[in-house]
């Protein structure tokens, strides 16, 4: 346990930076303010005097050093994450400090996952990855959901947004991932993420209130997938999206999400339903909330401030479910960011 409360942020300046930055000053910590472009840092900065200012590239291991050094840990904000996870990963495995990051790229997550998990025990230190709404979220709310249960036939998750209107670093890591995919869509089965050409089903989901019944799309796979498969036994797992937030998403002019209060967050809610089954019987986990970027915030702080307190056990490539104590983690976050429910 360390009582430096300096943090790095990568990406300070971009739209879930900024929730970063201001939930750790809230929260006592200092942040470092670093990301690629000085101008926009420069900017940044005279919104937040007193803050350190260093700008990095990651294509020069020097000045990602330069901006962790002395901080206590590392938050990378910067997407997309397969140009940005590997270089602050070594550039934290260099400082020996604890790296934290918001990638919701599933083949960036399973290459995070599978070249560092190794290397960054080997160094020592903590990392956790896809620690956001999407990536962690999920994760903590299957991993409290199963309880006592240590395998299940299968896990539903079921994102219950009411519109999503994606900054322009979602649209890009979609590109980028698309790209990967070759016009192939990610699917899971039989314990394994998988690709098909088939269009993605259409169904219905029942939210609890208030949302009730929506139109989904099924197969709809995200970051929680991997992470809940890092360490769930469960061969199969569902995604589901409310249509309403996926037409929002492909919008041939999608609209970037605006701020309604001094708080910075979006109207936009979610309801994040996780259902585990297991023969004839089912456990849920239900989280209800504001703004999936903004809410990304306190997720990846307690995060942070949790590996710095020691609480983390061991090194190396950590989901949110392995690494923290799920109901407890999921219990310490403010009623004013997320209210969560067991069945
Ligand atoms: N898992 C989740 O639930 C979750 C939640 C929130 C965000 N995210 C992800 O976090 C990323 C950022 O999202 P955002 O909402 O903050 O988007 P944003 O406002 O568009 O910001 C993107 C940030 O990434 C930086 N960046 C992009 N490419 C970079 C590179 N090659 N090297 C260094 N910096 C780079 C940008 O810097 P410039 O302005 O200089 O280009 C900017 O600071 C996205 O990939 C998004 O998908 C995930």
């Amino acid at each position: 346990m360390t009582s430096n409360k300096t943090v790095a942020v990568y990406g300070a300046y971009g739209h879930t930076g900024r929730f970063v930055v201001s939930e750790l000053r809230r929260r006592g910590w200092t942040p470092i303010l670093s990301g690629r472009d000085a101008g926009k840092l420069q900017v940044f900065g005279t919104e937040n005097p007193g803050l350190e200012l260093r700008p990095a590239s990651v294509d020069e291991p020097a000045s990602l050093d330069r901006a962790l050094a002395g901080a206590a840990a590392v938050i990378n904000c910067a997407g997309p994450f397969a140009s940005t996870s590997a270089p602050l990963i070594e550039a934290a495995m260099r400082a020996r400090i604890p790296y934290l990051d918001v990638a919701a790229e599933i083949e960036a997550n399973i290459d995070t996952f599978n070249l560092f998990a190794d290397r960054a025990r080997e160094a020592g230190i903590v990392v956790v990855h896809a620690m956001a709404f999407y990536g962690g979220l999920g994760d903590l709310l299957a991993t409290a959901a199963m309880g006592d249960w240590t395998y299940a036939d299968e896990i539903s998750i079921a994102y219950g947004l009411d519109s999503w209107r994606p900054t322009p670093g979602t649209l890009i890591a979609g590109q980028v991932s698309k790209q990967r995919r070759d016009g192939r869509r990610v699917v899971f089965a039989d314990g394994k993420i998988a690709y098909t050409t088939e269009a993605a089903p259409a169904t219905e989901w029942t939210f609890p209130a208030p949302l009730g019944k929506q139109p989904v799309i099924a197969e709809f796979t995200m970051a929680d997938t991997v992470t809940i498969s890092r360490h769930i036994k469960a061969p199969r797992i569902h995604s589901y999206m409310t249509a309403v937030a996926v037409r929002d998403l492909t919008d041939p002019n999608p609209q970037a999400p605006v701020a309604s209060d001094e708080s910075g967050q979006s109207p936009q809610t979610f309801v994040l339903e996780v259902l585990a089954r297991r023969g004839g019987e089912e456990r849920r986990a239900i989280a209800r909330g504001r703004d999936i970027y903004a809410f990304t915030a306190p997720l990846v702080v307690e995060a942070m401030a949790r590996v710095v307190a020691g609480q983390v056990k061991g090194a190396g490539v950590f989901t949110a479910g392995e690494a923290f104590d799920a109901r407890d983690f999921l219990a310490s976050l403010s009623p004013a960011n997320l209210s969560v429910e067991l069945r």
